[in-house]
């Protein structure tokens, strides 16, 4: 696709997300390539478009020379108002110089209305919208979002941002499995006994506690990110690296997806952090957390164990991962082999062969067993590292650059953000009920024992 000039017009430009990620998204991408992208902010907030301006040079600098910004500031402005309000988003929308993106940087909630004030807004032709996660608040608003946004644009236009499909380490997995006879030979469960999606962080709320505690864990991570992460492991081969193939296929294997013997109860874990020090950094209770009503019971580390329904995964569990506050980084998917049987006349017993890829250094090891350098035929455990380079882009603006290119392979399609929302949603009504035990661990320690 062409890439043209766009306006980016950032509904919820005042909060956190838009200094800390999407400007510093948008430096990547336009330190790589040449797009004309004009930057508007809107909030409720007062702010001149000179301190909106200087907020993007520092958001800049993040990234790449605080310069890099120059060229891009004397067209961006600053809007003070309602966006809420239909008027005022007419306004905005006549800010725009170019194809309008509408960049919902906002509570879902907020994000209802706002779609709702634009149903009353005639948009200009090719105007794009672009999402942020969580989409809805679960299976039914997000239904309902849905609806409402296919009436503003058509879909192609719509850009559901997870910025896990932005990071070239997820995308890497495609690369591997489908460039490569090693893998794409084995990857099935006739060969897998088991997959892990692992994301562990050392991070608390970081001041995030107002939005984290009403979504928690498993809506923040496991629901959004992690399950994406699933369907490009599940995923059978694209017949064209297209947004409708690669999604159809992503989409495919969601609507596969249910709850591990559609017991929430028993395939599920949920703990919340106490006092505690990670690294260097002493950590309250998350009950003790600003912005934190102890009695909603948010989890902080969650786990779920799902299976893809499919002829190629039946009976192979995979187990979904997150959580804050732990003692170490942990940003993995790990496919466990199948043993293969004992073998006559070898040392000792095979380990089975395992292949781990680390979404975060990029190192991509695989667990294989063989000859030890002791008794010749004694079998030991090696590991075989490959590292992939970074991608030049950071996540946003990979993401990004599909939105600029109007190209939305990597963007969450509307069913497939659905198809999420109704696979944890029997795990969110056992949570709710109480059904599964909120455990504890300390902050700044591996989690509750035997997890
Ligand atoms: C965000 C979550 O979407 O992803 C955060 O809201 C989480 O809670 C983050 O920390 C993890 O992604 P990254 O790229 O920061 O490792």
């Amino acid at each position: 696709r062409e890439p043209q000039s766009v306006s980016l017009l950032i509904l919820g430009a005042g909060g956190d997300l838009t200094r800390r990620l999407l400007i510093p998204g948008l430096a990547s991408l336009l330190s790589e390539h040449e797009y004309d992208v004009q930057v508007i902010g809107a909030a409720r907030e007062e702010r001149t478009d000179a301190e909106w301006r200087a907020l993007i040079r520092d958001s800049f600098s993040q990234v790449t020379h605080p310069e890099n910004a120059d060229r891009y500031l004397e067209s961006a402005r600053y809007i003070t108002g309602d966006v809420t309000d239909a008027a005022h988003l007419r306004t905005l929308l006549e800010a725009c110089d170019h194809t309008p993106v509408i960049y919902f940087a906002l509570p879902p909630a907020v994000t209802v209305t706002v779609c709702a004030a634009l149903r009353k807004v005639e948009l200009p032709e090719g105007t794009r919208l672009a999402l942020e996660k969580p989409f809805g608040t679960d299976l039914r608003s997000a239904r309902a979002l849905n609806r409402v946004i296919a009436q503003l644009v058509p879909e192609e236009q719509v850009f559901r941002i997870d910025h896990f499909l932005g990071m070239s380490m997820v995308l890497n997995i495609l690369g591997l499995r489908f460039a490569n006879q090693f893998f794409e030979s084995v990857w099935d469960a006739r060969r897998i006994e088991r997959v892990e999606i692992i994301y562990d962080e050392l991070l608390g709320l970081e001041g995030r506690g107002g939005y984290y505690d009403h979504a928690g864990a498993l809506v923040d991570m496991l629901q959004s990110h992690l399950l994406e992460v699933l369907a490009l492991v599940a995923m059978e081969q694209p017949p064209r690296l297209n947004e409708v193939e690669l999604r159809s296929n992503a989409a495919q294997v969601l609507r596969a997806t249910h709850v591990w013997d559609d017991d929430p109860v028993a395939s599920s874990r949920r703990a919340r952090y106490t006092a505690g020090k990670v690294g260097d950094r002493r950590l309250p209770s998350y009950a003790d957390e600003e912005g934190v009503d102890p009695a909603l019971n948010t989890e902080t580390l969650a786990q779920i164990t799902l299976e893809v329904d499919t002829a190629r995964w039946r009976g192979v569990p995979f187990v979904l991962r997150s959580g804050k506050a732990l003692g170490q980084y942990v940003t993995q998917v790990r496919v466990h082999m199948r043993p293969v049987p004992e073998i006559p006349g070898f040392g000792g017993a095979p380990e089975p062969d395992s292949i781990m890829l680390d979404l975060k250094s990029g190192a991509v090891e695989l667990g294989v067993t063989m000859n030890g350098s002791g008794d010749p035929f004694g079998l030991e455990r090696s590991m075989l590292v490959a590292k992939k380079e970074p991608g030049h882009l950071l996540p946003y603006g990979q993401v990004l650059q599909g939105i600029v290119e109007g190209d939305p392979l990597l963007s969450v399609r509307a069913d497939m953000a659905e198809e999420c929302w109704r696979i944890v949603a029997p795990v969110l009504r056992a949570w709710k009920k109480n059904e599964v035990p909120l455990e504890e661990y300390a902050a700044g320690s591996l989690g509750p024992k035997g997890w």
